[in-house]
């Protein structure tokens, strides 16, 4: 159902801490998330090998977690070093629970739930304005009651803003307007939205007030997504037939994480280099970015929820618009590599 050997975000960084452990369902999967004393991260399998009792429940050694029925202790690796109800006796080699690579990057705590042996951590996407210090970022989190792909499908089909978001990012008189483009990349796909000469909406109107957006401006929106299903958008305004390095640039981060088949993990952030010391731009960004995607979540979950505990839309005939064509390259894609990872048993 889903494909393993990828990356995908687990944590923001900070919620994974030394103190307490962070329990969180990863492609449905109970995942436990702790960092050991010198910072580094660990995710284990969240069940105790003795009576299954969840391993987050349990309190933070120096360096390892131990569980709160019996008190066996696990370390980063998931090995059992201590188990002390049984004092003087051998740990039994059984007695560990799994480990999965993970790797701390973009202010982002990274997952690999497949075969440990491939986790190569060149792989994560590259969301390089995170780490870059003229840029301002911004990082959230927020749950989705939705399969991962209907949050996908949301994403690459932009025409939506025009409705879903017409009050702040879009209007519904110019959704017929956009000139769409899908391209593949050497890790995925990029579609391309152009809203060409046209007023700004309130949204940008809000953060830019340069002369050059004062009549009719460009807009742009470059959605990127590599399997499994980590996405990348870069969007702005610039004017007319210019430079997009003139006009108002930003980039956001989308990591859709499933959770179970019918539930998601939404990690989302924001970033702008236009004015580097002018905090409002990105305090407005990632308030109207929230204010968005709350309108998103609320027809997703509608969606999810007229699907039942069905996951897979495609299978329910659905009507195909031109704007859902990257969403289907990319679940075509997903399918083809989830189908070859199924059928090589060591990659599971
Ligand atoms: S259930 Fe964990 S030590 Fe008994
Ligand atoms: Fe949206």
């Amino acid at each position: 159902m889903f494909l393993r050997n990828c990356w995908y975000v687990s944590a923001l960084a900070p919620e994974v801490t030394r103190f307490e452990p962070l329990a969180r369902r990863l492609l449905d999967e109970p995942v436990v998330l702790f960092r050991t004393h010198d910072g580094a991260v660990a995710a284990l399998e969240d069940r105790c090998p003795h009576r299954f009792a969840p391993l987050s429940m349990g309190r933070m050694g120096r360096d390892t977690i131990a569980c709160g029925y019996h008190g066996m202790e696990f370390d980063r690796r998931g090995r059992c070093v201590a188990n002390p109800t049984q004092p003087g006796e051998t740990i039994a080699p059984h007695a560990c629970v799994r480990s999965y690579p993970v790797c701390e990057r973009h202010g982002l705590i990274w997952f690999w739930p497949g075969d440990p042996a491939l986790a190569d951590e060149a792989a994560i996407p590259d969301y390089w304005y995170y780490d870059h210090a003229d840029w301002d970022t911004d990082l959230q989190y927020m749950h989705v009651a939705g399969n991962y792909l209907l949050l996908l499908d949301n994403l690459f089909d932009l025409s939506h803003i025009n409705f879903i978001h017409g009050d702040v990012l879009g209007s519904s008189d110019r959704a017929s307007d956009m000139i769409h483009n899908t391209k593949s990349t050497d890790r995925g796909i990029v579609d391309q939205w152009l809203s060409p000469a046209s007023p700004l909406v309130p949204g940008w109107a809000a953060i830019v007030n340069d002369d050059w957006a004062q009549g009719d401006i460009d807009f742009w929106m470059d959605m990127h997504w590599e399997a499994g299903s980590n996405m990348m958008l870069d969007v702005g305004v610039m004017p007319v037939n210019g430079e997009r390095s003139r006009g108002l640039q930003i980039m956001s981060l989308d990591g859709l994480t499933p959770e179970t088949a019918t539930s998601t993990h939404y990690f989302y952030g924001t970033a702008q280099s236009y004015r580097r010391n002018d905090r409002s731009i990105l305090a407005f960004w990632a308030k109207a970015q929230t204010y968005a995607f709350l309108q998103d979540k609320r027809m997703i979950e509608a969606v999810q929820a007229s699907m039942g505990e069905r996951w897979d839309i495609l299978a329910m005939n659905p009507v195909i618009n031109k704007g859902d064509r990257a969403a289907l390259q990319a679940r075509r894609i997903l399918a083809k590599l989830i189908r070859e990872e199924e059928a090589t048993p060591a990659a599971a």
